[in-house]
């Protein structure tokens, strides 16, 4: 595969550097205003080797929605995890990197005629169903496909449930709809649910598998060879969360139900593999501090900060996935703390970040950090008002590069090595694009303040090596 101008590389970190001294040094450059996104590959690579330690039997299918950036898609690709695609552009991305047809599930149980179209022809012929007006379309358009019936089993407690929209009863609907299959001639392959994203619910797992394999009999009584449970997505993936109970209930319920290698068990983990591998930098463009209360008219009584992401670009997570996001203030601060609210650069009132949080006085220019952003963040993002969605620097540490740079469709090429001062102090992104510095003329206003490493004397700077990318 080769590497295009467009595509970001991945920047491999000397032993001396991580994700948050990547963070101080494009920030402390001066150079940066944007909020800017850095992508720890690493923390991709971890992940699955969790998944596999936790659920040997499970393959992955990766959740394109969650985040579809596209060295993401590579880097899941190399470590030979399959795909969950929703459309059809989804289904092109994947291809796009090389990946075989067979390691995509069309997920998605409402598919525009078009997308079914496109799907046969791409020869991606697995995909899931939970209704019969979906099966008499799949009769005329994709007669051949391998058919997953989707199957509701809510959690009680997730972020974002699902079941309301997707998933036929296991038990009032399911069999009729095999039955249907069957007499469309269709070939029902296997079944599928899931509990709802963000799940908090371990025992569910067990519930859902139990309905698969009562449907499993069913299936097979009518005739059907079935072969495929899909347990879905729904694991959590931010930094300090665990899959541990999660992978218990489900080892547990695959030794009771389907204990035979017959049965290819695969999962759809979106959240799990990229919401902690993502970290966002924002920075504060305006302030305003709200003065005075019944005993003094000049104390600040709250600060409120506005940032250049908001609701309308990566935090559409607060409104669409009811994620909570922590804000860490890049300076450490001093003085007292003071109640203080963050808001995004929109013109909209409803465009709030953080809504009431202690935190030390912070100035203009200062950066406000934000952990776990990986997970359906960036490609709901819009950029409404004219406020441009951050871009995503990608780094690596040494022994992943060794790990994955002859892992295609990753290649040498995807790399850049070697820190040298050269882009950021010609006024380039760490990408090679140029940039305008801020023009700062009003001398209060210090963005490449010292203080932003005093936290850290002993780090060098980061170094970033600009690369002409090979074109071919
Ligand atoms: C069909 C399907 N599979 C997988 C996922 C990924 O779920 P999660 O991110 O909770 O793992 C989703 C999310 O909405 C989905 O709709």
């Amino acid at each position: 595969m080769k590497v295009t101008d467009h595509d970001e590389r991945i920047h491999v970190l000397d032993n001396k550097s991580n994700v948050m001294t990547v963070i101080k040094d494009i920030a402390m450059s001066g150079l940066q205003e944007e909020a800017f996104y850095v992508l720890d590959i690493g923390d991709i690579v971890r992940k699955h080797q969790i998944w596999k330690e936790k659920l040997p039997r499970v393959e992955p299918y990766y959740a394109v929605k969650c985040n579809d950036n596209l060295l993401v898609i590579e880097v899941l690709a190399a470590l030979g995890t399959g795909f969950d695609c929703a459309s059809k552009n989804e289904i092109n991305k994947v291809l796009s990197v090389g990946v075989d047809p067979s390691r995509i599930i069309f997920a998605n149980p409402a598919k525009p005629a078009s997308h079914i179209r496109h799907a046969a022809a791409m020869r991606v012929d697995t995909m899931t169903v939970d209704n019969e007006s979906e099966l008499h379309k799949i009769k005329k358009l994709f007669p051949m496909a391998k058919i997953v019936l989707r199957i509701r089993c809510d959690a009680e407690v997730a972020l974002c449930p699902l079941g309301m929209k997707f998933g036929c009863d296991p038990i009032h609907e399911a069999p009729g709809l095999l039955r249907l299959a069957h007499t469309l001639g269709l070939n029902v392959v296997g079944i599928s649910f899931h509990v709802g994203s963000g799940c908090q619910d371990p025992p569910v797992y067990h519930r859902a598998i139990y309905h698969c394999k009562i449907l499993f009999d069913m299936a097979e009584n009518l005739g059907f060879k079935p072969y495929l449970l899909d347990l879905g997505g729904g694991y959590p993936g931010n930094k300090g969360t665990s899959i541990d109970k999660m992978a218990e209930i489900i080892n547990k319920a695959l030794d009771e139900y389907f204990n035979t290698d017959a049965v290819h068990v695969i999962a759809e983990p979106g959240r799990f593999y990229v919401a902690s591998a993502f970290t966002l930098a924002t920075s504060i463009h305006s302030k305003r501090s709200v003065r005075g209360d019944e005993n003094s008219s000049m104390a600040v009584t709250h600060n409120m900060y506005y940032i250049n992401d908001g609701v309308y670009g990566s935090f559409n997570c607060l409104l669409y996935d009811h994620q909570h996001v922590i804000p860490i203030p890049l300076k450490n601060g001093c003085g007292k703390m003071i109640p203080s609210s963050i808001w995004g650069p929109t013109c909209d009132g409803l465009d709030k970040v953080v809504e009431n949080v202690m935190l030390h006085d912070m100035e203009l220019g200062d950066w406000i950090i934000f952990e776990n952003m990986g997970a359906y963040t960036l490609p709901v993002a819009s950029p409404f008002n004219g406020f441009p969605i951050p871009k995503v620097h990608i780094v690596a540490e040494e022994d992943i590069w060794l790990l994955l740079k002859d892992a295609l469709p990753l290649t040498e090429h995807h790399f850049v090595i070697g820190n040298t001062p050269a882009n950021l102090r010609l006024g380039l992104d760490i990408a090679g694009n140029n940039i305008d510095p801020w023009g700062v003329t009003d001398s209060t206003i210090d963005l490449a303040s010292p203080e932003i490493m005093a936290d850290s004397p002993d780090t060098p700077p980061f170094m970033y090596d600009f690369v002409e990318a090979p074109l071919n």
